[in-house]
């Protein structure tokens, strides 16, 4: 039985770690961390939540005490850290908050990890990991040619970015300086069920429903590569067991769309599926996000050559079965926007 510490376990892509790592396993026990922030949400992980190997547990990844006293109780082998201010619209209007949970939350759960699993001068329990959730954004804007290789300088330009780099780096930091066994799994955008409305896929669903406009930031002419959140399960779990100490890995399929693709397909299924008067009509140009970067994509070859990891839901199957998630939970986005985060972006969108 291998004991994980998973944070940031109740938003989009840890709880379907969760569900993806209980479904997939019988000998593993899941320790969620979660402060339940807006984005933060224990409905996603309702048909877990009495399940013998799953425990979950309110709190900070910056709380050293709370941090300390949990590594006291369970005997991890693994952290897998998800937690993370994920909204980069959110880091434009208000930084600060990405550099407390973002950057010193992860010094602090890397600082507690070490002294619990030190077993001798840069010597550590046989096995154990500590896994950093990364993302793509990291390495910078593409032009139109190239990929975000894991060599390719990290050049971030948003306080999100910022912040997730600075983590990438102290992560980086205690596995030169330490020997501490850690990786890094950097991730193009994901998409799936149970994804914050406030993102650009569950935005525009929720809006095309609510019959309210669509923001289209800029010419919508931005890139971005676009994975199914299972695929990206899939490479952490293979990553934590068989990856090589100190290495990051990119995670992507090579499914790059322009912004501008990806709403009009969700235009498209809801107008010919549920509700013919939705269309483009409803798209709005409003104000291009602040230093927007252009162009993101993927090259996953490392991870394929290494650990044979490979992604098995195809944009075309993974974008229908995704709206169709949504089509079939509008309650469920009704609820988690109802909340005071609806009142902070209704403002921050008024400002366009
Ligand atoms: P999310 O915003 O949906 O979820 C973040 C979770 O972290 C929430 O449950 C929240 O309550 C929790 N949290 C926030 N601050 C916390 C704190 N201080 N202590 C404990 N818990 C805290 O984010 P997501 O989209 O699921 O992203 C998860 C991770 O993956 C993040 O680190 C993000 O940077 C990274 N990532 C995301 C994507 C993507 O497309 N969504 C792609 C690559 C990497
Ligand atoms: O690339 C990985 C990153 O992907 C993760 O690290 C982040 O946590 C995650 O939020 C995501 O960041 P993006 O900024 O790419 O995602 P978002 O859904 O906010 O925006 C996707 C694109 O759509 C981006 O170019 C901005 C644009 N957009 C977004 C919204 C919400 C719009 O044009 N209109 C919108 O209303």
């Amino acid at each position: 039985m291998k004991t994980y510490l998973v944070t940031g376990g109740a938003g989009f892509i840890g709880s379907n770690f969760i569900l993806y790592m209980l479904e997939k396993y019988n000998d593993v026990k899941l320790v969620n961390l979660d402060k339940l922030t807006y984005a933060g949400n224990l409905e996603n992980l309702k048909s877990v939540e009495n399940h013998p190997n799953y425990v979950f547990v309110q709190g900070d990844i910056c709380d050293r005490a709370a941090v300390e006293a949990l590594f006291k109780q369970y005997d991890f082998d693994y952290v897998v850290n998800f937690a993370a201010e994920s909204h980069v619209d959110r880091s434009i209007s208000d930084p600060e908050i990405f550099v407390k949970t973002n950057v010193l939350g992860t010094v602090n759960l890397l600082n507690i990890a070490k002294n619990a699993w030190q077993t001798g001068d840069d010597t550590y329990n046989e096995g154990a990991k500590y896994l950093q959730v990364a993302s793509d954004e990291v390495d910078g804007a593409l032009g139109e040619t190239g990929f975000f290789m894991e060599t390719t300088p990290l050049d971030p330009h948003s306080p999100y970015s910022s912040s997730k780099a600075s983590a990438d780096l102290f992560v980086k930091a205690y596995g030169d300086t330490y020997k501490f066994p850690v990786n890094i799994t950097r991730c193009s955008n994901n998409y799936g069920p149970y994804q914050f409305p406030k993102k650009l896929i569950p935005l525009m669903i929720h809006n095309t429903l609510g019959h309210k406009e669509l923001p289209i930031y800029g010419d919508g002419m931005q890139i971005r590569d676009w994975l199914y959140v299972e695929d990206h399960c899939k490479a952490i779990d293979m990553v934590v067991r068989d990856g090589k100490l100190g290495e990051v890995y990119n995670v992507g399929g090579h499914n790059e769309r322009p912004n501008i693709f990806i709403v009009k397909t969700i235009i498209d299924y809801v107008k010919n599926n549920v509700d013919g008067e939705v269309g483009e009509h409803m798209m709005k140009y409003v104000a291009d996000r602040k230093g927007h970067d252009r162009r993101y994509g993927i090259d996953p070859e490392k991870i394929k050559n290494d650990l044979g990891w490979y992604p098995e839901t195809a944009f075309e199957v993974g974008i229908v079965k995704t709206i169709q998630w949504y089509l079939d939970h509008e309650e469920w986005m009704n609820r988690v926007t109802s909340g005071a985060y609806q009142e902070y972006y209704e403002k921050m969108y008024a400002d366009r």
